[in-house]
């Protein structure tokens, strides 16, 4: 048994020590907005926060992370940056096919958490590795604006 706390809620899950927290998000607790893409850390579709860090859920072992604070797409928004983020996703209209767009909030999320104001470049780097193969890039990066200057 492994006992994580997800989004504010300890659960216990009978999981292998090395399963990915991905899976056990999905697999084990039915919380399906985190997303698969590669499984190698190269994407960011999965990716959650763990004590409030981006963190690629793939390719982290659920029991690396018992005790810590893990939060989902499910229950961002119920934080101040994640609520603005997804304010001003909708409002830039910044999904296309969406498969990335989770990760996507979560790291923005992360940004803006942590910096009020970020600029081109401090938003390039918090998000280049979150991949879009629909190439919604320049939404992002106007949301995040957005979504910034909603906090202030
Ligand atoms: S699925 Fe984890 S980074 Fe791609
Ligand atoms: S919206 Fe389609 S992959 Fe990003």
């Amino acid at each position: 048994m492994i006992a994580l706390n997800v989004n504010g809620k300890r659960v216990e899950v009978d999981a292998e020590a090395d399963t990915p927290l991905l899976w056990v998000l999905r697999d084990y607790l039915d919380m399906t907005g985190t997303k698969f893409g590669c499984g190698m850390a190269l994407c960011g579709a999965c990716t959650v926060h763990i004590d409030g860090q981006p963190t690629r859920s793939c390719v982290t072992p659920a029991s690396a992370v018992a005790g810590k604070s893990i939060t989902t797409i499910e229950a961002i928004g119920a934080t101040r940056a994640g609520k603005a983020v997804q304010d001003a996703w909708v409002a830039e209209n910044v999904p296309q096919c969406g498969y990335c767009q989770s990760g996507q909030v979560m790291s923005a999320a992360a940004l803006l958490a942590s910096k009020k104001n970020p600029g081109d470049a401090d938003i390039d780097s918090a998000m280049s590795g979150n991949i879009c193969r629909c190439a919604t890039y320049p939404r992002i990066r106007a949301a995040i604006k957005r979504a910034a200057r909603g906090l202030a």
